[in-house]
């Protein structure tokens, strides 16, 4: 029998057109072309949305980032190496969606919310849109309250607020990592809802990271998202995004929540291997034309809500690395650009000794200012002055005697300023405590010790102050103001131990002489037995014995 094309065509034309439309239940499937590197080409998904989820076997979901006019281009998530040429693909007419909800919290998790712990599944229904419109002005209200890093140079001159945007930008091994660490660890008994988003990391570095923060108490409120660096470049891309979306589950539930993005810098350099791969343009340094879209959306997400929408917050510290501190090359300048302000970090002032490393002359923070609170806002107004001031007098200090008054007064103050400032990791200092350490620095207490003892000295200053002046801390702590008659109950107590201390210096700057002040060398020397006697003769006469003074008012010699 002789078979005509044209019959066929048109006796399967006739059956088609016969069809009812409904009457069948169709599913849009199409098939893999070719697939490689975690990116797929697909034939027959007309009808896919950008950005929409795809259905492939051995439970692979694919994300659909290229629409063009005969196939669509995906990346994989999950066992991509499995996929082969052929394997159907089913629309599934859904976004991408992550698992978000209260119980993530304590959990690590991949980017698309599988566990990546020991303690099992996850029980949670709730979803949310990876990709989700940022909220507009109307929407927003001005960002007003902290969010308390507890290291003594942000929260004193680069302070954040709830729903701001704050770079972390430096090299490698800087310090930056450590930074949002301390953020978590000092917010883990306030409502803030951390989530540490790591991008391009080691895995064994990311499971440290969370034993830390287990250490410290602080996984509770935590979610570690983690695309380490071995996986591919689609994970690393959406890992961010996943967060956010987890962090805004919170923000729209009226609650305050803190995205660190660990570090974008590596986000980019995925985001271009899977732009190369899918074959769109690539731009300046390679990296295609949307990214600074990239990270422009994901940041802007990161709000403080009206009351109205419940008055939520997202935070976002975005981390970003540089090359020998080159911050004109291209993603730190776009990332610079999205953010409300940067804390920049250098190696030498890291190797120096300078821990945290924040460069303060070109650290900003534009909106977190109201933030801060307003005790903070009264020790610690002089301090960004002070310390530029010895910046730029430093390279004078080897000329010594030779300066004048002003000049060596300006680099006493800035000398322990500096080390006012130097604080190790995972000790973060509550805002009491963060007070009265600068109030000790710019109110001029501190001139009166050498260089060398201000970290002894701060360190007892503290101790003294939770067993003596509690109250007062306490206080601070509360109402997050320094009232006229408790600062100067804080200065006096801060005199009083400087005398207890023993100052290196007068008054008027000159040296003490050995014996002149009841000054001690070691610490074992102050606390050994029969000291205590000595001490409460000597202030007898003098009647500076801070004990003794700070109960009886009358007698108090002012600070
Ligand atoms: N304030 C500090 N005091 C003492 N050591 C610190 C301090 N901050 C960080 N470090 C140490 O410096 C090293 C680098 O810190 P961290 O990992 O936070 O830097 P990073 O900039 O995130 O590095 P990377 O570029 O590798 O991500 C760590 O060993 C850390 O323990
Ligand atoms: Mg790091």
């Amino acid at each position: 029998m002789e078979i005509k094309p044209d019959e066929i065509a048109s006796i399967l034309r006739e059956r088609i057109e016969g069809l009812e439309t409904g009457s069948a239940d169709l599913t849009e499937v199409g098939t893999v072309l070719s697939v490689a590197d975690g990116i797929a080409r697909i034939h027959g998904l007309d009808n896919c949305m950008a950005l929409e989820m795809l259905e492939l076997p051995h439970g692979v979901t694919g994300l659909a980032l290229n629409l063009e006019a005969d196939n669509v281009g995906a990346v994989l998530f999950g066992a991509w190496d499995e996929i082969v040429e052929g394997d159907t693909v089913k629309r599934t007419g859904k976004l991408l969606e992550i698992p978000v909800g209260e119980a993530l919290l304590g959990r690590m998790v991949d980017p698309l919310g599988r566990p990546l712990d020991d303690r099992g599944d996850i029980a949670t229904t709730e979803t949310r849109p990876a990709e989700f419109k940022a909220p507009g002005v109307v929407q927003r209200q001005p960002v007003e309250e902290p969010v308390q890093t507890g290291l003594m140079s942000i929260d004193g001159m680069i302070p954040i607020g709830r729903g701001q945007r704050e770079l972390i930008i430096g090299d490698r091994q800087t310090g930056k990592t450590a930074i949002a660490i301390d953020t978590i660890i000092n917010n883990k008994d306030k409502d803030l809802i951390c989530i540490y988003v790591a991008i391009g990391q080691r895995m064994s570095t990311v499971v440290q990271l969370k034993e830390t923060l287990e250490e410290n108490g602080a996984m509770e409120n935590t979610i570690i998202v983690a695309a380490p660096a071995d996986e591919a470049a689609p994970i690393k891309y959406i890992a961010p995004y996943a967060g956010c979306a987890m962090g805004e589950h919170f923000l729209y539930n009226g609650k305050a929540a803190l995205c660190v993005y660990d570090d974008l810098t590596k986000h980019a350099s995925a985001y271009r291997q899977m732009s190369l791969l899918l074959r769109r343009p690539p731009g300046r340094e390679a990296y295609p034309g949307d990214v600074f879209y990239l990270h422009s959306r994901l940041l802007e997400r990161a709000v403080k809500l009206n009351d109205d929408l419940g008055g939520g917050s997202l935070t976002a510290l975005p981390i970003i690395e540089t090359q020998a501190s080159d911050v004109s090359a291209y993603i730190p300048t776009n990332v610079i650009s999205i953010t409300d302000g940067q804390i920049f970090l250098e190696s030498d002032l890291f190797f120096s000794g300078v821990r945290p490393a924040i460069n303060v002359g070109i650290s900003v923070s534009r909106v977190g200012g109201n933030a801060q609170t307003k005790a903070m806002k009264k020790v610690a107004g002089k301090l960004r002055l002070d310390l530029s001031q010895y910046r730029d007098l430093e390279a004078f200090a080897q000329f010594g005697s030779e300066l004048d008054a002003e000049t060596q007064k300006a680099l006493t103050r800035g000398e322990r300023l500096v080390e006012l400032l130097k604080q190790k990791e995972r000790e973060p200092l509550s805002v009491g405590d963060q007070v009265a350490s600068i109030y000790s620095g710019t109110g001029g207490y501190l001139d009166r010790i050498k260089v060398e003892r201000v970290a002894e000295f701060l360190a007892d200053l503290r101790t003294r102050l939770h067993s003596e002046e509690s109250e007062l801390l306490g206080r601070i702590e509360e109402t997050g103001k320094l009232e006229e008659d408790d600062e100067k109950a804080l200065g006096k107590a801060i005199a009083d131990f400087v005398d207890d201390f023993g100052p290196d210096f007068d008054e008027s700057g000159e040296p003490l002489e050995e014996g002149e002040s009841d000054r001690v060398h070691s610490k074992e020397e102050r606390e050994a037995p029969g000291r205590t006697a000595e001490a409460e003769g000597d202030s007898d006469s003098d009647s500076d014995n801070d004990s003794d003074s700070t109960e009886d008012e009358e007698a108090a010699t002012p600070a």
